[in-house]
């Protein structure tokens, strides 16, 4: 089964970067939204990322031109019909991303595959959307996904042989690495790391340390990039809270629970980084830590 026509659905965090790796292993890529807002944005940062490659030296802006005329921005789904393969990165609701691939399942040829950059949700519940459960997989790429080398591909029980090939294939062909898991909700990396953000939270709400405290811990004692929350405000907070909640729904175990400050955070519309202001506040220079009166 040979890809040529990438399809992204969403120009959001994750889609302009799954559109961007793909365009640059040399794939012509439509990147659709619902929104011309979203998607000027997320054309915008494929822009600004291809510039800084530029100027650092590490891409001919030649190349740069090539990989940003491969990319098809559009708000029409019946520019996907060509595609060989459609990877969705829209919000982390069951509901939304059914609608959606019920939607295109219409549209798209036949023989394309189906995959879902689904963070924690059970592949086959979105794959049943469909008349193709067959060719319907999970692909998860990881934040940001011009940088990090992981994609997780998740095999549903209905995915073939064949469809799972072409899809790592494809995730080669972007030189990631790519990693096979099964389709139990948050696969490895979020089964691990969630969990992992979560306690950083109630550690805080504990009074073990302040939030920047912690986040020093583990970046001095654990050689993490970025501190818990840190990377729970670059993640999303709202992204957590759904991504922890499927995973509490599927496993009811209270380490997958949100706790109460991500809950309150999330109700005041307070998601991170995105947003300006999450457990750090991110109007100034550099980031602060809120008093968040835990
Ligand atoms: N898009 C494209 N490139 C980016 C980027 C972005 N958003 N952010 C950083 N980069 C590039 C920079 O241009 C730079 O490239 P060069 O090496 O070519 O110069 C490189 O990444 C390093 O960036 P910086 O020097 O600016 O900063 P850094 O060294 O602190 O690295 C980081 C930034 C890569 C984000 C690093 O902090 C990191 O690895 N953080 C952890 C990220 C992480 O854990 N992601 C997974 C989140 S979980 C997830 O995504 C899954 C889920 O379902 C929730």
């Amino acid at each position: 089964m040979e890809i040529s026509k990438v399809g992204v659905a969403g120009a959001g965090l994750m889609g302009h970067g799954i559109a961007q790796v793909s365009a640059q292993a040399g794939y012509d890529v439509v990147l659709c939204e619902i929104d011309q807002g979203c998607l000027d944005e997320g054309l915008g940062k494929i822009d600004k990322q291809l510039s800084r490659s530029v100027e650092k030296g590490k891409m001919e802006q030649e190349q740069a031109d090539e990989v940003k005329g491969r990319i098809h921005g559009t708000l029409d789904q019946q520019d996907l019909a060509e595609c060989n393969l459609v990877i969705e990165a829209i919000t982390e609701e069951l509901e939304k991303k059914r609608e959606f691939f019920g939607q295109i399942d219409e549209i798209v040829g036949d023989d394309a595959i189906f995959a879902s950059n689904t963070s924690s949700l059970p592949v086959i519940e979105l794959a049943t959307a469909t008349g193709r459960a067959e060719r319907f997989l999970g692909l998860h790429f990881f934040n940001p996904a011009q940088v990090m080398p992981l994609v997780e591909a998740i095999r549903a029980i209905t995915t073939t042989d064949e469809a799972f090939d072409a899809a790592l294939e494809y995730g080669r062909a972007l030189k990631k690495t790519v990693i096979p898991t099964s389709d139990k909700a948050g696969f490895i990396v979020n089964r691990l790391l969630v969990p992992y953000m979560l306690d950083a939270i109630r550690a805080y709400e504990e009074g073990v340390a302040s939030v920047d405290n912690i986040d020093a811990a583990m970046r001095g004692g654990a050689a993490h990039p970025m501190g818990p929350f840190t990377l729970l405000d670059f993640v999303g907070l709202d992204t957590t809270k759904f991504i922890a909640e499927i995973m509490y729904t599927e496993f009811r175990e209270k380490r997958f629970a949100p706790p109460p400050t991500l809950n309150k955070l999330v109700a005041a519309g307070w998601y991170g980084k995105k947003s300006g202001k999450g457990f750090y506040d991110y109007s100034g220079d550099q980031p602060t830590p809120v008093d968040l009166k835990v």
